[in-house]
């Protein structure tokens, strides 16, 4: 009988300290029920005390799905209470809390003298926090994880250490993590070994694995940490995360199930919802999937020389490992059009993952129809696209009455919006570089606004020159930034629609950031 491994899905908190991959309480919730379909052990939900969005995240998450929910604390009493506070209407809920163990974390995080003064002083400080947090996670729940953070860079006799400590105040999860990606596989896997040989009470704790991207060695070293005893691994959807990223879980999952009898594991993962809880997660984080991406790239199952077509088309087993159907990838294309009803809209957004009121429901289909008049074939990634614009988005302070450009290679581009603020029509006109730039600069002037436009990104969703085309701005305000898509079969509509979008999202984290504050106790 094979072994299990545990699935630990992060792709709702270090997936989404990607830069620029901000979601809003309603995604992420959609987004948890998605993991919750793909059958993952564990979802990590958020950071609960850094901030009244991540609790309120949190709190909604635990109520929404029958999968454990985590959440993560730094190792100090006010991190694991919020936690709890967060996570206690769940089924079932994990604390994770965690502490830098290397040197350099010790030493630049920890400077103050009351840690102590020398290192030596330092990790006994260290080692004594991260032995009472694991002690105070476990006043509310027995199922708490410690994670000494660096560890790929700690010195393997103080993690030793640091590890006995945390399972002896009762971690049930000893997750180890390499923070940096500066390890190599094999030098990963020694890490977990010298673990299991020299930790004496190793055996009352599940090993977990979390491996970040920065050299493209997370799966590589998640897989050498499972070779040497890891028995859950940690990682995100399309391998999003801080930095480089984190080890993508569709890539571990399928290299365990193609290679079954190579590692004698199993997942419980549903592997047919693996297609639709990646394009799930790039339509609400807006960051797109590379092509040539394993697994679930556009690509993955492209053959393009001649001698591959041939052979695929003899048998298909010659360059594919696996099939596309597998990871949930159709072969035979679902498309609606203007005389599909709401009930085959209804069924169509059921398959790819989501869940509507009937509410939500009459607004999508209001958008599908009007989409469904300019282009004779709506596709799933059309209707992906749609829900990632403005369904779960917040579109409360400002909308978009209309506009008008006037634009060419011989006039100087000039755009007139008209937004509703607050039930008021307001209207300017600008000048810019080009129809979308001058856009940008009448609505700036509509709401007096300068902002920090920090990315702006165009893509077509499906191919065709009625597609729809999807736009991507990234702003920056008060230290966060925001994201804001637009989806259109016109780009100046869906450049105003994303602004405006992004605007919009900074304005309600503002607002619900200080309504949070006003009622804390
Ligand atoms: O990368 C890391 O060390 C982390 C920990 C908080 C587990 O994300
Ligand atoms: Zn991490």
């Amino acid at each position: 009988m094979s072994e299990k491994i545990v699935i630990f899905d992060t792709t709702l908190r270090d997936g989404e300290q990607s830069p620029g991959a901000s979601l809003n309480v309603p995604e992420k919730v959609e987004i948890a029920r998605q993991l919750a379909q793909l059958n993952v052990d564990v979802i990590e939900a958020g950071f609960p005390i850094s901030s009244p969005i991540q609790f309120e995240a949190v709190e909604r998450i635990a109520g929404s799905v029958d999968v454990t929910v985590a959440a993560l604390a730094r190792a100090v009493e006010a991190d694991i209470k919020a936690a709890y506070d967060a996570l206690k209407g769940a089924d079932s809920f994990r604390i994770h809390t965690f502490i830098g163990t290397s040197d350099i974390h010790i030493g630049e995080k920890f400077r103050d003298a009351r840690y102590g003064k020398t290192i030596k002083e330092k990790r006994a400080s260290i080692l004594k926090m991260a032995r009472d947090a694991v002690a105070c996670a476990k006043t509310f729940t027995g199922d708490v994880e410690f994670s000494p953070e660096d560890a790929g860079r700690t010195d393997i006799g103080y993690l030793v250490e640091v590890v006995e400590a945390a399972i002896d105040a009762g971690a049930t999860t000893v997750n180890i993590p390499d923070t940096t990606g500066y390890t190599m596989p094999a030098e990963f896997g020694v890490i977990i070994a010298e673990l299991r040989q020299r930790v004496p009470n190793i055996e009352r704790a599940v090993i977990s694995t979390h491996c970040h991207n920065d050299l493209g060695l997370a799966v590589a070293n998640s897989l050498a940490a499972l070779q040497n005893g890891a028995r859950q691994v940690e990682c995100t959807i399309n391998g999003i995360g801080e930095r480089a990223g984190n080890a993508s879980l569709e890539e571990i999952v399928m290299a365990l199930k193609v290679r079954a009898e190579y590692w004698d594991f199993h997942t419980d993962i549903c592997f047919e919802e693996i297609i639709n809880t990646s394009k799930m997660v790039s339509a609400f984080t807006g960051l797109i999937v590379q092509p040539n991406k394993a697994v679930v790239g556009d690509n993955a199952f492209s053959h393009e020389a001649g001698i591959h077509q041939d052979g695929v088309l003899k048998d298909k087993r010659t360059y594919e490992i696996m099939t596309p159907e597998s990871v949930g990838l159709p072969q035979t294309r679902i498309i609606l059009g203007r005389h599909s009803g709401r009930h085959g809209l209804a069924a169509r957004l059921k398959d790819l993952g989501y869940h509507l009121t009937e509410e939500e429901l009459g607004q999508v289909y209001h958008m599908f129809l009007e989409l469904a008049d300019k282009k004779k074939e709506v596709f799933d990634d059309d209707l992906r696209a749609l829900m990632g614009d403005e369904i779960f988005r917040h579109q409360d302070y400002y909308e978009l009455d209309s506009f008008h450009v006037s634009a060419g290679t011989t006039t100087p581009a000039t755009a007139t919006i008209t937004l509703k603020v607050e039930e008021q029509d307001i209207r300017e006109s600008a000048h810019g570089d080009g129809p979308v730039d001058a856009c940008f600069k009448a609505i700036d002037r509509a709401l007096s606004i300068d902002t920090n436009m920090e990315s702006y990104q165009v893509r077509s969703v499906t191919a065709g020159r009625e597609a729809l085309g999807e736009v991507i701005v990234r702003i920056r305000e008060q230290g966060h930034s925001f994201t804001g898509r637009g989806v259109s079969t016109d780009i100046i509509e869906a450049s105003v629609k994303a602004y405006l979008s992004a605007l919009n999202e900074a304005r309600a984290t503002a607002s619900g950031a200080e309504a949070k504050m006003k009622s804390a106790p």
